[in-house]
């Protein structure tokens, strides 16, 4: 067997012992966290090391700080296990190694990704006509959705975002639950806008938004553009928020609504449970993550700081099987800022989520232009400045 073959089959019996284990082994160990630190903190080795040997290493001290997420018993947070279809998958994107940044350096990414968007669209009851991208995690999932709504919202208002800033840009509104997810105020410090401007809206007893109390907030300040930040399945409850009504109390208002869905949009899969999201094609974003309830390996990067839009982050290539969806409704173009020379035209008719999240006339000269030029090209560069 060649030394290649070798080091992939080791490293993947590794793996299915460990998921073997799953069921008979602790859910969570106590661990001595400084034993395991200096485990791993030993000198940095600077001979060549046998393949076989780098892995076993890393399976032995790995081993005890390991938490048993994928396993039956793990009720945790809202963390889903893997399943072996797409743990396989997951092994052969690290196999491939591709760059899918484009069409140009993986078609079959391109493919993959735009073949899934599509389902998941079908499944989760979002427009066939919104864009979607593959990131991280909700917390990306969530950021790229709240950047679509500044920059369309301001530039609604006459405002490029992309090539302003924010200093000296009209007032936006945020608006959310009092029981929104951590993740939407992390969102709106990366993006700028800050927590200061959320305006809270009350929650009812089982943690979904009060629409009266939504309609009382958007009625105080009928004039400035908002963003109402609503949630399908609360972290805490697995509440819903009615998103019919705060879809049309939003769109009433010329609002943008996002949907943080991170585990609760599934329930549009189900006709049993499709009423709880009842109105969510109505929303203008949404949010979703694979890795809980569809069972994708977690994701392998999680966001960190992203540059500022005008330097787009060289960034992690996901997979294919990367676990969470973003997707854009596309909404009917405003005055276009005038675009660099440079700038891919959007599909007609349609706004293109790369300039809802990006915009920059860097980002834009930056990224290589698809071979095909194909309309594609734009939401599949979103997704590289969400994901870091
Ligand atoms: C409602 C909600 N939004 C966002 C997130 C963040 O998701 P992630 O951990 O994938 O960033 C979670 C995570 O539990 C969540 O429950």
């Amino acid at each position: 067997m060649d030394e290649l073959t070798k080091i992939l089959k080791h490293a993947a019996e590794h793996a299915a012992t460990y998921r073997r284990s799953l069921p008979e082994r602790p859910v969570a160990r106590p661990v001595d966290y400084e034993a395991l630190r200096a485990a791993f903190s030993r000198p940095l080795d600077r001979s060549p090391a046998d393949p076989l040997t780098v892995v076993d290493e890393l399976v032995a001290v790995a081993e005890t700080g390991l938490v048993a997420t994928a396993g039956p018993r793990f009720f945790g947070f809202v963390v889903g296990g893997a399943l072996p279809a797409a743990t396989a998958a997951e092994i052969l994107a690290a196999g491939w190694d591709q760059n899918a940044f484009n069409a140009a350096l993986s078609p079959a990414a391109l493919a993959a990704e735009e073949a899934a968007g599509g389902w998941l669209k079908d499944l989760l009851g979002i427009p066939a006509t919104a864009s979607t991208g593959f990131v991280t995690g909700g917390q990306a999932a969530n950021t790229a959705g709240l950047a679509a709504a500044r920059h369309h919202l301001l530039t609604e208002a006459g405002w490029d975002v992309g090539r302003k800033g924010l200093g000296g840009a009209p007032r936006l509104r945020v608006v959310a639950g009092e029981e929104r997810h951590a993740t939407i105020d992390r969102s709106l410090r990366l993006l700028g806008l800050g927590t200061d401007c959320l305006e809270m809206v009350l929650t009812n007893g089982r943690g979904a938004l009060d629409t009266d109390d939504l309609r009382r907030v958007l009625a105080s300040d009928p004039g400035t553009p908002a963003i109402v930040c609503t949630q399908a399945g609360n972290v805490n409850t697995g509440a819903c928020d009615d998103l019919r009504t705060a879809c049309d109390l939003t769109h009433a208002h010329g609002g943008w609504v996002h949907v943080d869905g991170a585990f609760g949009l599934w329930a549009a899969a189900s006709p049993a449970t499709r009423h709880l999201v009842d109105g969510v094609e109505l929303a203008d974003s949404w949010a979703c993550d694979g890795h809980k309830w569809l069972n994708v390996p977690t994701t392998a990067a999680t966001p960190s700081v992203p540059a500022p839009p005008s330097t787009p982050t060289p960034c992690r290539t996901p997979p294919p099987t990367s676990p969470a969806l973003t997707a854009l409704r596309p909404v009917a173009p405003t005055t276009p800022p005038s675009p660099p020379a440079t700038h891919e035209a959007s599909p007609p008719g349609q706004r293109c989520a790369n300039s809802a999240v990006t915009a920059s006339p860097n980002w834009w000269t930056a990224a290589a232009p698809s071979p095909a030029a194909s309309p594609k090209a734009c939401p599949r560069r979103a997704l590289r400045w969400s994901t870091t």
